[in-house]
């Protein structure tokens, strides 16, 4: 992780690792933040996929999502041919998902605390496995009762690139390529911004193998 911790030099951006960017009002990236503390968050992510396995959840339209998913914490989101919602108890298992585990927790806090929204207090992780080839097309995060309560996502593994988009589908778009331990935070006047990732590209990385799984922290219930 040597190498990776220096950042292009960009104009405009502090290169002194971790360094943030602004993309939008109430946007930011906050490259490389989720490298300090890696391991204990490896560890953990395992650990919550032995418990509840990702799966490719059907949306309501019935077609199966091509990224694997699935989740930890209080309430868990989930699809099928009913809808979207949050529930407490994984439909594959039957049981509660598993429990947030602190790394999670506290890393999610403090990006966000690092972000300007204090307090975050995340029940709810998205974990997504995309495949070289998969993607997330563009939405909003809406199904959350609080929204003021910003959206986290930390980025492990392949390198993707996030499309961060305005309030309206058709708004202009902007690219960012999420590398290994990045952590991107949104909230307040961009909230509900649209948002996807495009199809990751080919790759083996060196910890997580051929894939890029992302952990989304939101405040849901
Ligand atoms: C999401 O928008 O739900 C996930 C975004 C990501 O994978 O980075
Ligand atoms: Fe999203």
């Amino acid at each position: 992780m040597t190498l990776d911790l220096f950042g292009p030099p960009e104009a405009g951006i502090d290169p002194t690792p971790p360094w943030r960017e602004d993309i939008a009002p109430g946007a930011v990236l906050l490259r490389r933040h989720a490298l300090a503390g890696m391991d204990e968050l490896l560890a953990a992510l395992a650990a919550v996929a032995a418990a509840a396995p990702f799966r490719c959840m059907v949306t309501p339209g019935g077609l199966a999502m091509s990224v694997g998913m699935t989740n930890c914490g209080a309430l868990g989101w989930v699809s099928d041919c009913h809808g979207y919602r949050y529930a407490p108890c994984d439909p594959d298992s039957g049981r509660p998902w598993p429990a947030m585990p602190p790394a999670f927790a506290r890393l999610a806090a403090e990006a966000a605390a690092a972000a300007g929204f204090a307090g975050f207090a995340a029940d709810a992780c998205l974990i997504n496995s995309y495949a070289p080839g998969t993607r997330l097309s563009l939405h909003q995060d809406k199904n959350e009762r609080d929204l003021r309560q910003p959206i986290v996502t930390v980025s492990l593994g392949l390198p993707a690139t996030f499309l961060f988009g305005g309030p309206r589908r058709e708004d202009r778009t902007t690219r960012h390529l999420l590398t290994h331990g990045d952590v991107a935070v949104w909230g307040g006047p961009a909230r509900l911004h649209f948002h996807g990732v495009l199809p990751v590209r080919e790759g083996d990385h060196p910890v997580l193998g051929p894939r890029r799984v992302s952990l989304t922290f939101r405040k849901a219930g």
